[in-house]
């Protein structure tokens, strides 16, 4: 997006590029909270967090889904990813869930209800795109559902639950459905995962909540889901196979479209409250550990079949 000239000059003659452009209108307007003295502040912690944190394995190097994305993995390895899948997309819920009831304003429960009823198959009202009854009758195709808008006046619909896009793919598998998404059919890998998540995700505690959730956003936004899809496509194309793969396309361009997104709400963040620097990278790498945790049990389980 170009920059309107004045902020980018304001910006520089105020030694804060970096930051991005709603805080600089802020700082600007003389928000509360919003002081050039905190901008600078803020620059420094990004240093530490672009260092300390975002330079995590996970997040640089997956060799999980790198390998993923070439399509060559065998029918019974596809099998097992998909239920890990599964029971990592059910039990998330119980996470998102938390996150909503734990959060410290209502605008924040608003939003954390909007991901958690959006998993369970509220379709996003768009009255610019797609009219809602096409889009509810189009909800068992995640490529048609829209990534934009608010489940506010948003329809329902089983068939557009996450979870059923996965069981849908699932079934093209052989798997039915007491096959995936239980807790019985996670690997402890999966379940460590699944359990940080509940955790620090969905922690009591604000700061913690928010440090994971910004780890787990950079996480999304680094690109695996880009990687699946890739494989997936190329696992079609090679077997000859017509997997259903709205499931995580949807995912892959909800996650580049929140990424923009994650960079802002942070220095909202920092605006807005005293945040103890250490707890925050402390919590997103416990985060990250867990989601590292997931990707190196599913990595083990491909090569432990290559013997
Ligand atoms: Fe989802």
């Amino acid at each position: 997006m170009a920059w309107p000239i004045d902020y980018k000059k304001y910006a520089t003659e105020h030694q804060i590029t970096g930051l991005t452009m709603p805080s600089i209108k802020s700082i600007m307007a003389r928000e509360e909270g919003y002081t050039l003295d905190r901008a600078k502040h803020f620059l420094v912690f990004q240093q530490r967090i672009n260092s300390e944190l975002l330079q995590h394995s996970i997040i640089k190097n997956n060799a999980y889904s790198q390998w993923f994305q070439q399509g060559n993995m065998r029918l019974d390895k596809l099998q097992h990813f998909v239920i890990q899948f599964s029971v990592f997309s059910n039990l998330f819920l119980i996470a998102q869930l938390k996150k909503t009831i734990n959060a410290d304003s209502i605008e924040g429960m608003r939003a954390s209800k909007e991901i958690l009823a959006n998993e369970i198959g509220v379709i996003f009202n768009t009255p610019n795109k797609i009219d809602q009854k096409t889009q509810a009758e189009l909800a068992e195709d995640a490529d048609i559902v829209s990534l934009e808008g608010s489940i506010e006046g948003g329809t329902f619909r089983f068939r557009a639950a996450h979870f059923e896009w996965l069981l849908r793919m699932a079934e093209k598998l052989g798997l039915g459905f007491n096959d995936v998404g239980k807790r019985a059919h996670g690997v402890p890998a999966t379940l460590f995962f699944c359990d940080e998540l509940e955790r620090l995700y969905g922690s009591e505690d604000y700061m913690i909540s928010q440090a994971a959730s910004y780890a787990v956003e950079n996480w999304a936004a680094a690109g695996f889901w880009f990687e699946l899809v890739d494989g997936f496509t190329q696992y079609n194309a090679k077997n000859a196979a017509d997997l259903p793969l709205g499931f995580f396309t949807w995912h892959a361009k909800i996650e580049a479209q929140h990424a923009a997104h994650t960079q802002e709400e942070l220095e909202e963040l920092y605006f807005s409250r005293e945040i103890d620097e250490d707890k925050f990278i402390q919590y997103g790498n416990e985060m990250l550990a867990g989601v590292a945790a997931f990707w190196i049990g599913l990595n083990e389980q491909r090569q432990a079949e290559l013997n």
